[in-house]
């Protein structure tokens, strides 16, 4: 059985203020929430929050004592040096995060971001210790010219250069987030999550073996709500959900962590 992973990305939003003020009220609900608690101890549901740079640290300490897992949202492949406005692995780490978001479709179009990069960003993150999230998916335009499978297997296949099987099922996740469905609003269908996913799936059992393929947790991002949340996480090949705009509330993330259990 593979354990659920809920994760929010708060993106560009929270500074440290921000911060602790969703943890004071999120902490709060944690403690009332004995199945979550219970299902978190016994490493069936984790809890994440990719959280901007200059919050980590206020995050870190905010989750002391709680199960909630904090990773960064992006970071450099070199561990230091003259690359002004970027963050390291080794500060991540040094913060105390222990995950970070390589290829969010908004690093990827927005600061075009290439595969190759994204590659060395997985290799820079698994060496020092942090669990790598590598996002892939496609545009509108992709999936209408009904090129979505072969984006997703050129992102899949380029991003992993050079990883292993094991590498890939325990220290990597994959989250598969259709970018026509980010912050629009239109939630692809369970059913079009899961055909991906299950593609997704394929290519690790194709790629390395079955057991990675049985192993790999993956998840689907993309306007996902507390409503929704349960026909997403219910499909087979969906271990999880990576949510943008309705994390940013202690009330409705919590209520997504609970409809996922
Ligand atoms: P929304 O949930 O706001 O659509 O964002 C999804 C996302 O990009 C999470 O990484």
């Amino acid at each position: 059985m593979r354990r659920k992973f809920i994760a929010g990305n708060w993106k560009m939003n929270h500074g440290p203020a921000a911060t602790s003020e969703f943890f004071n009220k999120f902490t709060a609900e944690l403690k009332e929430a004995g199945d979550v608690l219970e299902a978190a101890a016994k490493g069936t549901e984790e809890i994440a929050l990719f959280v901007p740079a200059v919050s980590l640290l206020t995050a870190v300490n905010a989750a002391k004592g709680t199960p909630v897992i904090i990773g960064a949202e992006n970071m450099h492949w070199e561990k230091s040096g003259a690359f002004t406005g970027e963050t390291s692995g080794p500060m991540i780490t040094e913060i105390g995060a222990t995950h970070v978001l390589i290829g969010h479709s908004e690093r990827r179009h927005i600061f075009r971001e290439t595969d190759e990069e994204l590659n060395k960003k997985v290799h820079a993150a698994i060496e020092c210790g942090l669990v790598a999230v590598l996002c892939v998916g496609e545009t509108l335009e992709e999936r209408e010219g009904g090129k979505a499978f072969n984006v997703i297997k050129k992102q899949f296949a380029e991003g992993l250069k050079g990883i292993d099987g094991d590498t890939l099922a325990r220290k990597m996740i994959i989250a598969y987030e259709p970018v026509w469905a980010i912050g629009t609003g239109k939630t692809a269908s369970d059913a079009d999550a899961e055909e991906v996913c299950g593609f997704i799936r394929r290519l690790a059992k194709e790629s390395f073996c079955e057991n990675t393929a049985d192993e790999l947790i993956i998840l689907y991002g993309g306007s996902v709500k507390a409503d929704n949340t349960r026909g997403i996480i219910s499909q087979p090949d969906i271990d999880g959900v990576l949510v943008g705009g309705a994390s940013l509330k202690a009330d409705s993330f919590m209520q997504i962590i609970k409809n996922a259990l």
